[in-house]
Formats: structure tokens, sequence, C-alpha cells
């Protein structure tokens, strides 16, 4: 059984997992963990920030308990290891203070110190871990070791992190590539991978759209899981970008994926078959930096909807019934209102079927930072 400790939004997260595994296999864990009774590839979600195998679960809330069980089981879990083992201890959802868990990550390091293992312990300022902590001390290598306790309602789950996401690697994607452009907007890789993650669902190969490329963010993420990528722009220069971008990537990854790009209106270009994933930011409109007046609001809206829902119409009589889209369409909050595109309430005339989560609500995957006037409304969607 492998626990997943989510994201900073964790209901995206589910319908990740939920997308990807069957909402029967994943279990939510309190606000930010999701159990998933299947194997999980880890390097692809983009919302859950670590991972790992459930070693077992104890009645209790107190995490002291769990530190017991680990007294007495910490040399058969870290095993054997040449040189140094490094040591750490997360909790979640469960309290104690951080004085007194780093008192007992010592006594686990005593533990194993008198068993010859030589140790070197990561100091907690907080309960939990961070994943660049994780990360940069290498904890979930051969010589790294971190024990995740999570509360559980009235259990404590006590698992060996195994992953966690490599923020390096997700800074490299984006900030190293040949071009970015502030003006579309910088989409998160993180979040680009969970785009295509809820349109694919469970269709792991084929060839992923994106008829609104940029410079490339959800196809170097899709390239990245090994789909063939096919991105489509009104603007040349941003074809001529993504291309540049994938091609970086492809040598930087040693990636054969196969590409096709277009310069095309997405509200009337007929594309090449076949499409098995539509995967997209779509137009999100003026970058507002602060809340607009009411009628820069409107015409905004007015025209980020004109677009997409005209390329929902173009599109649709090219899918075959039954293909998943995900489209990041804009969602503005202004003055304690949320504005959603309004086409979002027209899908099902349109020919699309809105998937519904049974471990997140719809109205919670809107991805924001909390100044953002523009969110993102991930619109999980299926052709009739
Ligand atoms: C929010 S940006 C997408 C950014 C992209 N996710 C990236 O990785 O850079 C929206 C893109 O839609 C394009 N666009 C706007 N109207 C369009 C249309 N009618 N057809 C196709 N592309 C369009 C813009 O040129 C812009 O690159």
């Amino acid at each position: 059984m492998t626990i997943c400790i989510l994201g900073r939004q964790p209901a995206i997260g589910l319908a990740e997992l939920e997308a990807l595994y069957g909402a029967d296999t994943v279990r939510p864990v309190e606000k930010n963990a999701a159990l998933v009774d299947a194997e999980v590839d880890f390097v692809r979600l983009g919302g859950s920030q670590k991972s790992g195998e459930v070693l077992t679960t104890i009645a209790g809330s107190d995490p002291q308990k769990a530190l017991l069980w680990l007294q007495k089981n910490i040399s058969d879990i870290a095993g054997n290891v040449d040189g140094k083992l490094k040591l750490g201890v997360s909790i979640y959802g469960a309290t104690m203070s951080v004085a007194k868990l780093n008192a007992n990550v010592l006594s686990l390091k005593k533990v194993l110190r008198e068993r010859g293992q030589s140790v070197r312990v990561v100091p907690n300022t907080e309960l939990e871990l961070s994943s660049a902590q994780t990360h940069h001390n290498n904890l979930t290598d051969e010589r790294g070791c971190e024990i995740m306790i999570v509360r559980d309602g009235g259990s404590l789950i006590i698992a060996r992190a195994t992953d966690v996401q490599d923020i390096d690697a997700y800074r490299k994607r984006d900030q190293e590539r040949p071009h970015r452009d502030t003006f579309v907007g910088m989409l998160p890789p993180k979040l680009a991978q969970t785009i295509v993650n809820l349109a694919a669902a469970d269709k792991l190969e084929g060839v992923v759209l994106d008829p609104f490329c940029g410079t490339g963010v959800v196809l170097q993420e899709a390239a990245l899981m090994r789909y063939e990528v096919y991105g489509t722009d009104l603007e040349e220069k941003m074809v001529r970008y993504s291309r540049d971008n994938l091609n970086w990537l492809q040598d930087l990854q040693r990636l054969h994926v196969a590409k096709y790009y277009e310069t095309a209106d997405a509200t009337d270009h007929t594309w090449r078959k076949p499409i098995d994933i539509v995967a997209c930011e779509g137009y999100l409109g003026h970058p507002f930096s602060s809340e607009p007046s009411k009628e820069a609001l409107l015409e905004t809206i007015q025209t980020s909807n004109v677009i997409m829902k005209k390329f929902l119409a173009n599109i649709g009589d090219q899918l075959t019934p039954g293909t998943r889209l995900c489209i990041a369409a804009p969602a503005w909050f202004v003055r304690g209102h949320i504005h959603h595109l309004p086409v979002s309430l027209k899908l099902n005339e349109l020919g699309y079927e809105r998937i519904s989560f049974r471990h997140a609500k719809n109205e919670q995957l809107i991805y924001r930072r909390a100044d953002q006037v523009v969110g993102r409304e991930l619109l999980v969607l299926k052709k009739k």
C-alpha cells in the first residue's frame, strides 16, 4: 500500500490520483494525504509531494505511540547501510512539540548506533520535513530513511518515504529552457503534469494534443511521460518556442518521442489524427496583477469565453466519443466573487460531459495562489 502526501491544494492531488488509479483504489487520509492500493508512478504526479510504503498502522492518535513502535522496529526498517545512514522523521496531522520529536529521533539514532550503524539525523524545524529537506538530504535513496507518521482518524499510519518531488529537476525544466514568456503566463510544470494526468486517466500512450501550446510546458511534461506530442498555437512565435523547448528537453533527457507542431487557430483548425488526449491551458485573457475594474473584467471574460466556446465546438466534431480533455480555463477572483468562464456551464450543450470525482469537488479544482486574481480552473471533460 502506498501513501501519498498531497501538495498545497490536496483536492487537486486527489483528483489526479483518482483519474490515474480509479476512485475505489484511492482513500483520502485526513486533509493532506491519500492511500493508494496500486503501484504509483510517482515521477508523473504533479499533485503529490512525497510517497511512501506503508509499514504498519497502529491504534491511537498520539505520535509518541508510533515513535515507541519505531524504537523496537527501526533496526529492521533501516537495514544495514554501508557508511552513514541519514535519518529523518515527519509527522503529518498529529501533534507533538518539535523539541520532543527531535529528542525521539535522537533515541532512534541511539538504537541504530548501538548495533554499529553510523547515523546522521536530519533535524526537524517543523513536524514535517519539507520536500526540499527530503530531496536535498537524499532521504529516499538507499542511504537514507525518512519515516512518515500520518494521522488517519483514530489511528496512525507509519510509512517509509520512497519518493519525493525532485524540485531541482522542476526548476531546471521551468527556468533553464531556451524560451519563457511572462505574458502568456508561467504554467508550473507540476500543474502541467496534473493537467496531462487528469486528461489521460488510464490511457498511458498515444498522442497528447495541446491546441494552445504557448511555450510548451504541457507538451514537455507529456513528452517526459513518453506520449507523442502535438502542439498548435495561433502565434507562430509560440510554436517556435515550443519546438525549441522540446528539442532542448529531448537533448537533456535523451527523449525520443514523436512531435508535431502547427501554427493554427484553435477555433477553426482541423487537426491531424489521431488525437488521443487533449491537455491544455486555454487563453487566460489579460494577466491582471491587481483587481480589475468591472468593465475590464467583463471584457476579458467575454474574449476568453468566445475563444473557448468556439474551440470546444470546433474540436468536438474531430474527437472520437470517449476522448478525455483537461483544460485549464481562467477563473477570476474579484472583490470576493469567483467569476467562472460562462461556457463552463454550457459544456453539456456543446457535447461534453464534465467528469465528477468522488474524492474532490469540481469547485476545488481551481489552481491558484492566495493573492492571484486569475486562477486556473481545471475542466476535466469527456466527449460524448
Ligand atoms: C495561457 S497561454 C498557454 C501557455 C502555455 N501553457 C505555455 O506553456 O506557455 C495561451 C496561448 O493560447 C494562444 N492562443 C490564443 N488564442 C488562440 C487561438 N484562437 N488559437 C490558438 N491559440 C491561441 C496564445 O498565443 C497563447 O500562447
